[in-house]
């Protein structure tokens, strides 16, 4: 499929979860990377109750692999960039570490998300969070200009992640940080897997190997990058997942196919930095 399409494919499923009318790969009240349920979410993920409790309702649908927030360490005053903000649960969390001397972007390509993630903001009386409609891939940032960049399940759906690795590495300040959480494989995917679109909406098919990961961040100029976080799929009590769900659309994929390419998908959250440049 050509980026063109896949980019149009990707809008359209996440604004049809933005409307709440329905979603990529299963009813609204389903995520597409995560799983079934909300409070499934937190535990797996890593968001605490009280967390989910203190953004604005509808700022989570679930569609996160991890909570980057948790691991970045905010201090008050930075600037922070969310890539891929979704409904604005990151964005909002990440609003309270910076304090209202900070301040807080997220840039995402669906223009559904972006509304309900600004109606969300006004809902909450977010003034330090704003939302730009734009690609990840060409952010709409200036460079040099943000302290940390987050993100949480979207980079496995560009066609052209060293690309928003690099943006990622323009947009931020020398000694800049980055942590993002994602999905990657262990194992190659069955190339019937690779082609399903339902399995590409749902973080899977456009997931690469945790090497190659890596390895585009540090092309990217990012130095000491590793993963602070790794968890598996929870292949138990699968039936529930919407992953499962998006995966069962795929033709001629068995269950047992389905659960053992399953335990090679990891979630993980990575973390780089840029240098100050005065490294020898
Ligand atoms: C799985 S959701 C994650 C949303 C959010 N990070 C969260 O955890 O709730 C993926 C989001 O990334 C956005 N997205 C996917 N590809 C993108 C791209 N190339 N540029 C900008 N946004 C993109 C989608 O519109 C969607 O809102």
């Amino acid at each position: 499929m050509e980026e063109r399409d896949i980019r149009r494919m990707v809008r359209e499923a996440y604004g049809a979860m933005a409307r709440g009318g329905g979603s990529c790969c299963g009813p609204a009240d389903r995520s597409c990377c995560g799983p079934a349920r909300r409070e499934d979410a937190g535990a797996r993920i890593g968001y605490r109750e009280e967390e989910l409790d203190s953004v604005p309702e509808g700022a989570d649908l679930g569609l996160g692999c991890g909570n980057p927030v948790a691991l970045a360490s905010l201090r008050e005053g930075e600037t922070v960039l969310d890539l891929g903000s979704g409904p604005g649960l990151d964005c909002f969390l990440a609003a309270g570490r910076v304090g209202r001397g900070g301040r807080v972007i997220g840039v995402d390509m669906t223009p559904e998300m972006v509304e309900r993630a600004r109606e969300n903001a006004r809902r909450g009386g977010y003034d330090n969070v704003e939302f730009r409609l734009g690609e990840i891939e060409n952010l709409p940032v200036a460079d040099g200009s943000v302290d940390v960049v987050i993100s949480n399940c979207v980079i496995n759906l560009s066609p052209d992640k060293p690309r928003v690795f690099r943006e990622a590495f323009r947009v931020l300040r020398p000694g800049g940080r980055l942590m993002v959480s994602d999905i990657v494989l262990e194992e190659e995917l069955p190339e019937k897997v690779r082609e399903s679109t339902a399995a590409y909406v749902a973080c899977i098919s456009g997931a690469v190997p945790k090497d190659d990961y890596l390895r585009m961040m540090e092309e990217a100029g990012f130095r000491e990058a590793q993963v602070v976080e790794e968890a598996s799929f929870p292949v138990d009590g699968m039936l529930e997942d919407s992953t499962v769900e998006a995966l069962s659309a795929v033709p001629g994929l068995s269950r047992e196919e389905t659960a053992h390419l399953l335990r090679g998908v990891k979630s993980v959250t990575i973390q780089a930095i840029k240098g100050s440049g005065l490294e020898s």
